[in-house]
């Protein structure tokens, strides 16, 4: 898993682009969100270069050193600082309720630590913390058949619905959830048509 991951951002150019992922970059402006914010996952840092040019301090983590490499040298293009540490979701040493907002940006991971994650991330929010989640549906099956280059799972366990996304989060209020067919153009491997269950949810205090 980890030596896939680091084979694709070993490439030159960035595997899903350098500019946000607009329901990301849309929910910042939407919600206000500032303070400090958590990114796991992140791969070339696209998300988090945006959000420091924002002025949020940002924190992220990927299992892969070649993400590492490339976020960084897009931050330093961008004249931008952010924190980033290489290593697996629950080995990472962070403070229980330490950040204002948190966000899994096509963050899959295998059904049988996905809840471990999503329990984690929560813990780690401050109460009244914003979690920002995009993810491909179940429904995008039909749509990675017909165009291969949108990407995305392809094994339904690691994929998002609605009432999946419910059960995930009992902790957290729902501000916005929903389905949606999405017209993807981020980088090389997000091209065209799919469907991704878009999701805003605040921790209860
Ligand atoms: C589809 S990419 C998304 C990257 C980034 N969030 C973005 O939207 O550009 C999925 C990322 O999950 C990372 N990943 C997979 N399992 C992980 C784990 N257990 N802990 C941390 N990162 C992981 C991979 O290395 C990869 O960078």
């Amino acid at each position: 898993m980890k030596e896939m991951w680091n084979e694709r951002y070993g490439a030159e150019s960035y595997a899903y682009g350098t500019e946000p992922n607009t329901f990301f970059a849309e929910t910042l402006a939407n919600y206000k969100l500032a303070g400090n914010l958590l990114l796991p996952a992140e791969g070339e840092g696209r998300n988090a270069v945006f959000a420091a040019k924002k002025g949020l301090s940002v924190t992220a983590f990927d299992i892969s050193e070649a993400g590492k490499t490339k976020a960084l040298a897009l931050a330093s293009a961008n004249n931008v600082s952010i924190t980033y540490e290489v290593g697996d979701f629950l080995k990472m040493d962070f403070t229980t309720s330490s950040f204002d907002s948190g966000a899994l940006i096509y963050a899959h991971f295998p059904p049988s630590l996905l809840s471990i994650y999503h329990q984690r991330i929560v813990e780690l929010l401050k109460p009244n913390g914003i979690l920002i989640l995009e993810g491909f549906s179940t429904n995008n099956l039909p749509y990675r058949e017909a165009n291969p280059k949108i990407g995305g799972p392809d094994k339904i366990e690691m994929l998002f619905s609605v009432e999946k996304i419910k059960n995930e989060f009992p902790n957290l209020e729902i501000l916005q959830l929903e389905e949606v067919e999405v017209e993807l153009n981020e980088g090389l491997y997000h091209q065209g048509k799919g469907k991704v269950i878009r999701f805003v949810g605040r921790k209860k205090a």
